[in-house]
């Protein structure tokens, strides 16, 4: 047992509260085995109805993987991982089976919420597999990246019709670990019984809180890569990011792409 503040917690609590994205890996391979552990982790995830729609695709292909490393958003640290696993939404494989059923279920997959239901469990599963990896002592990033040339990736992946890939994750040896992030502080995202409204003092606050988290760590980094401490470039604030992600990657033709492949038709 281990103790967080006053509160008694445990092994899983503590990696989970330890979690940090790792972007710099060894080039020490994750076993087999591990890699087995680790898949088998993200099945035993909860499943909305069961369905159990999502699929996983696991990269082991060098060459393949540094051309998605490049259209994920050109991410070159990707390619240096140990494993790539795509998490995929897939309503496919039921769909397949409904049809050998003789049961037209089309139309009710083409809604907003078999959309739900699908992105809920691939997301689910890549969580647990990313628990996991990090009980193990490994690293992990999420790739949102993979959706930035979301037509290419599905060709190059040949995803049929009700499947589309909702991120990566890459896991490996961390050459490098970041601190962990400080997140909000817990009133800003937990409320009793009705929404809290008056959030907005709480977030200049923390943008600000971030602001020094951000700075320490762009000292360290440049102290790692030799330059002098005052060298080190500032780093966009917290809100700055927030209008940054919207600007930078609208994805303005996500809503096509998924309509094509029969997301979201009604
Ligand atoms: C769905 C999702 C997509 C993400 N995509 C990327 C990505 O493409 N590249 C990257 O470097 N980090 C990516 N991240 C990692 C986030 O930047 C990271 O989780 C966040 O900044 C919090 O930092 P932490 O994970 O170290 O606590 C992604 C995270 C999530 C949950």
């Amino acid at each position: 047992m281990w103790h967080y503040g006053c509160m008694q917690t445990n092994q899983t609590i503590e990696t989970l509260l330890k979690h940090v994205s790792v972007r710099e890996f060894t080039d020490e391979k994750v076993g087999d085995d591990q890699v087995e552990l680790l898949l088998r982790s993200a099945q035993a995830a909860a499943s909305s109805n069961f369905l159990q729609a999502y699929s996983i695709i696991e990269i082991t292909d060098e060459e393949l993987k540094e051309d998605l490393a490049a259209l994920s958003g050109d991410q070159p640290f990707i390619a240096t991982a140990s494993n790539f696993f795509i998490f995929c939404a897939d309503l496919h494989r039921n769909e397949e089976l409904m049809i050998e059923k003789e049961v037209n279920i089309s139309q009710q997959l083409e809604g907003a919420d078999a959309f739900i239901v699908a992105t809920v469990d691939a997301s689910l599963a890549a969580q647990n597999l990313v628990v996991a990896a990090e009980s193990m002592g490994l690293g992990t990033c999420y790739i949102g990246g993979v959706r930035e040339n979301i037509v290419q990736i599905s060709q190059l992946l040949e995803l049929p019709n009700f499947v589309y890939p909702v991120f990566g994750v890459v896991v490996g040896h961390p050459a490098h670990r970041n601190a962990p992030k400080p997140r909000l502080p817990l009133d800003a995202v937990y409320s009793e019984n009705r929404y809290n409204p008056d959030t907005i003092e709480t977030m200049w606050e923390y943008d600000e809180a971030l602001q020094d988290y951000y700075a320490r760590r762009a000292r360290e980094a440049a102290r790692a890569a030799g330059e002098e401490a005052g060298e080190a470039t500032p780093h966009r604030s917290w809100s700055q990011g927030i209008a940054h992600t919207f600007f930078a990657h609208p994805r303005r033709f996500m809503m096509k792409f998924l309509n094509r492949r029969g997301w979201l038709r009604n």
